[in-house]
């Protein structure tokens, strides 16, 4: 099995963050598999990504939140480019939001189950793969502000995100020795279709709290992802960076 070149997995990468990060990749030489439950989209992303010369990109129907889905994944992306993945992203996530008083058990489940054990389902293959090719990589989870500050009407969604913060923290601890990187970021709000239900008036409010007075784009989140997945960031482990305009610095 050859394992030179540069291969991603990006989770969630059907969409929003993800699509982004794909693009971004792609841009700099890797081939990337677009992994997400939604396949029709996930085949729309790799069919827009820029050609490497090395190869192609691919699509798999994956949910995160499941451990035998997870694994067929992995095995795929041996199967179809005869190599392990060398970065893995973490993009894949849901809102099921509600207040505290009113939530259901399913809206709690639900959204843990996808972003946090999503995160570490997905992590732990992929490294499971890495350390087995004798591979260095680089892991990246997808937090978010929220995880930090908490926000009315999102206690699972905070408590998952603050969990992917000590979840990659410890991972990078234990991952270190076999030369695999964990780092995550932390979007303040970045338009895409998550934020999209959020009434205009609150979102006008939100943006006069933000230093930088805006949203980000998707593709500012992803710059910040490619610096952790390279080289460039080779002495950097365990970190957390803020991608939020300013805001709750
Ligand atoms: P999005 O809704 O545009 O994309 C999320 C993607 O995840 C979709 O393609 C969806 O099909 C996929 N997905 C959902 N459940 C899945 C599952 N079980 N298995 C596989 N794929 C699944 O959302 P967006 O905004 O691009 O979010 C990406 C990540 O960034 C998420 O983890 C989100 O929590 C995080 N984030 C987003 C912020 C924002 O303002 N948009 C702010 C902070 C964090």
């Amino acid at each position: 099995m050859s394992i030179t070149g540069k291969l991603a997995v990006v989770t969630g990468g059907a969409s929003g963050i993800g699509r982004a990060v794909c693009q971004a990749l792609a841009r700099n030489g890797f081939r990337c598999v677009v992994a997400d439950l939604n396949l029709e989209d996930a085949k729309k992303t790799s069919d827009i990504l820029e050609k490497t010369a090395d190869g192609k990109h691919s699509a798999v129907e994956v949910d995160v939140s499941n451990g035998s889905s997870v694994a067929s994944l992995f095995a795929k992306v041996k199967e179809f480019h005869s190599m392990p993945a060398n970065v893995v992203v973490n993009c894949a996530g849901i809102t099921r939001d509600g207040f505290l008083l009113d939530m259901s058990e399913t809206q709690f489940d639900q959204v843990v189950n996808v972003n946090l054990k999503g995160t570490f389902l997905i992590t732990k293959h992929g490294a499971q793969e890495m350390i087995a090719a004798q591979i260095p990589g680089s892991i990246v989870t997808i937090s978010s502000v929220i995880g930090k500050t908490g926000n009315i009407g999102q206690t699972n969604y905070a408590a998952s995100k603050a969990g992917v913060v000590g979840f990659t923290k410890s991972a990078a601890q234990e991952l270190a020795k076999f030369n695999i990187r964990c780092n995550s970021v932390l979007p303040g709000f970045i338009d895409t279709p998550m934020i999209a239900t959020v009434p205009e008036k609150v979102m006008s409010k939100v943006e006069g709290s933000i230093p930088l007075r805006r949203r980000g784009t998707p593709d500012e989140v992803a710059e910040v992802v490619h610096f952790l997945a390279s080289e460039n960031s080779s002495y950097m482990t365990g970190s957390i960076i803020e991608v939020t305009g300013g805001l709750f610095m």
